[in-house]
């Protein structure tokens, strides 16, 4: 009964499948001797969800009218503000911006693939990367087509991004560029401020002569990449941009906050040019319209609590900092181990997840459940969350992996 662009539509879930696997473990097994390094969230080290205290203090003490009303179809004036303080912080670019409340990061990427991808044109994204960029470019009659993230070497592969870049502009007149960085999911990397001026520079010259480009900067996961404005320092460089060359990053409560099931986030474009800027803010809410209408005014209401408060801010940025140096404490186990060890994984520097490269990772997924081991196989390799896995049963994974795979 389906249209025809509809039909045969049904959603892969890798992750769910592993998660499932691993749920009919823990019932045989018990949850102390399975190992669960499928989930996307922060689980605290008894397995439990990680939430803030101070989101939840600030959450309650909330009036019901304030949870429950309508909200402008952009947004809240002053949560749009706060975002646009709280994505930037001290690394504000010369330019112009617009916010747009969005149904979270993944709204806000929706978004921006909706209005800046001409339909059948390719939207252009790293190997590694989140299957849901593919998922909203079907839905949307564009494709997503993929440069190496990284070279032979483990590094960041700017020729191979220098190579697709030209070949889909001899092709379209514009393109969107999505990044996801710092904390790249699934492989934890970030671009260095190199990277970042190399990156520039090629769609710079493209913007040169004569094509259009947009850049979506997806930054769901930043405060658990580092310190606040190292992590952000590289948001300067979209100072004084040419006009054709545009710029959003996607902004997401879900992680930041603890906020997952409360879908709210923000695309935020960024431009030397304020027409530019407004027509970014009517395309937008356009879209809004005709997806979600509106989004959750209780959290949007939160954020802006949270923030304009300095003690409750400080308050909620040490624990978030508390949660974020737990998952690092057990990522640097598990990359300490696989370095001992000998398995190459790719480079990691903060974030949800580690990614290992495999020829074939469903059968080294497979072969880990002999240990009691539940990891995700992607289409490269084999992610593991240390957002979930506890600091105890991070020793010995990295071995165990090996082992597998040999
Ligand atoms: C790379 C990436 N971007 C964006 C998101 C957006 O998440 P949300 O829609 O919950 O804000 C996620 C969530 O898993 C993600 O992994």
């Amino acid at each position: 009964m389906t249209a025809t662009h509809a039909a045969g539509r049904k959603l892969k879930d890798a992750i769910f499948d592993a998660n499932q696997a691993c749920n009919e473990a823990i019932k045989i097994h018990g949850k102390d001797k399975v190992t669960n390094a499928t989930i996307g969230v922060v689980l605290n080290e008894d397995g439990k969800l990680a939430t803030l205290n101070t989101v939840e203090k600030v959450f309650r003490e909330m009036e019901m009218s304030e949870l429950v009303s309508y909200a402008p179809i952009s947004g809240l004036p002053d949560y749009l503000d706060a975002v646009i303080d709280l994505t930037f912080a001290d690394n504000k670019p010369e330019a112009y911006f617009g916010a747009i409340a969005t149904a979270g990061g993944t709204g806000a990427i929706h978004h921006a693939i909706a209005n800046y991808a001409e339909r059948g044109d390719a939207v252009l994204t790293s190997d590694w990367r989140w299957g849901t960029y593919d998922i909203i470019c079907n839905e949307t009659g564009k494709r997503l087509e993929t440069f190496k993230l990284f070279d032979d070497a483990l590094d960041f592969n700017i020729n191979d991004f220098a190579v697709k870049v030209d070949a889909l502009l001899k092709k379209q007149k514009s393109l969107l560029v999505i990044i996801n960085s710092p904390a790249h999911n699934p492989t934890g990397y970030a671009l260095s401020d190199d990277e970042w001026d190399k990156v520039i520079a090629v769609l710079n010259a493209q913007v040169s002569s004569g094509k259009k480009i947009s850049l979506l900067v997806d930054i769901a996961y930043i405060d658990f990449a580092g310190e606040k404005n190292s992590t952000r320092a590289f948001m300067q460089k979209f100072s004084n941009l040419p006009e054709d060359f545009f710029v959003m990053i996607s902004f997401s409560m879900s992680k930041s906050y603890t906020f997952y099931g409360q879908r709210t986030g923000a695309l935020i474009g960024i431009s030397a040019s304020e027409k530019i800027i407004d027509e970014f803010k009517d395309v937008s809410k356009y879209s809004c319209r005709a997806t979600w209408s509106n989004i959750n005014r209780g959290a949007q209401a939160l954020l802006v609590k949270l923030n304009a408060d300095k003690d409750i801010a400080a308050h909620y940025e040490w624990e978030r900092s508390e949660l974020y140096h737990m998952v690092q404490r057990r990522a640097d186990v598990f990359v300490r181990e696989a370095k001992e060890c000998g398995l190459r994984i790719v480079p990691y520097k903060g974030g949800f997840f580690i990614a290992i490269p495999a020829e074939n990772p469903a059968a080294v997924c497979q072969k880990l459940h002999d240990d009691l081991v539940f990891a995700v196989p992607l289409k490269l390799g084999i992610r593991v969350a240390a957002c979930s896995t506890s600091f105890e049963k991070m020793h010995g994974l990295a071995e165990k992996i090996y082992r597998a795979m040999k």
